[in-house]
């Protein structure tokens, strides 16, 4: 709405009503079953967002005019102020999360949480157990080095990928280390939230309950 003297001057010049009556005393006491109007536009009380969106191959996860973005996809009063919790390539594709909390969003990408998050792989090569012993001590490519992560086949050119932190290309990367080729990443699991059956391109917000098990179980 603006700032707090800006939302001063509005009140005492009258272009606030609340339940349509004008209100000048800006100390007025209002509920949340009161609807307040601005210009007779309905103001909403603001509150921390939370959204889980399946990103479609072809998006990029940063706001830009150039490409398609994420943001493209999202029909939501919040849009200006959500960030997404952990970026995905534009060539990935799967769960992203949203929001205006920036505590979640912290929680979500710092690798002192141990936020778990799940990949799907398609990919060609052989995959050995000793390759996924690797993978569970910690790869290293380098001098930087991975931490522990699952690694388990689903099909015979399937994978899924269970890491704790985000760091660059780090799933890309780790298929290259491993000397598999990837023709599909997609990320299933962020924490205790799942992809579910969401189509491409659609998003939801995440329930009360959802937002609390990530906090506590993640
Ligand atoms: N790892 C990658 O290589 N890319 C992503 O988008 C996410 C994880």
């Amino acid at each position: 709405m603006g700032t707090r003297s800006e939302v001063k001057k509005l009140i005492r010049s009258g272009f606030v009503t609340v339940n349509g009556i004008i209100v000048r005393d800006e100390g007025s006491h209002i509920s949340k079953e009161d609807t307040v109007e601005l210009y007779g536009k309905l103001v909403l009380p603001h509150r921390m967002v939370y959204l889980a969106l399946n990103k479609p191959v072809g998006y990029v996860s940063d706001r830009t005019e150039n490409e398609a973005s994420v943001y493209d996809l999202i029909d939501h009063p919040y849009i200006d102020e959500l960030q997404v919790a952990g970026r995905l390539d534009k060539d990935v594709e799967g769960l992203v999360l949203l929001s205006n909390d920036g505590i979640f969003i912290h929680k979500i990408i710092s690798p002192k949480h141990h936020v778990k998050k799940e990949y799907l792989v398609w990919f060609q090569g052989e995959l050995t157990q000793e390759k996924i012993e690797v993978v569970e001590r910690g790869l290293t490519i380098g001098t930087e080095k991975f931490k522990p992560a699952k690694l388990k086949l689903i099909e015979p050119n399937l994978l899924s990928l269970v890491i704790s932190e985000g760091k660059y290309h780090q799933v890309k990367r780790m298929m290259k280390a491993l000397n598999l080729n990837y023709s599909r990443i997609q990320r299933i699991r962020i924490g205790t939230i799942e992809l579910g059956d969401m189509n491409p391109g659609d998003f939801r917000e995440l329930s009360g309950e959802e937002i609390e098990s990530l906090f506590l179980n993640s």
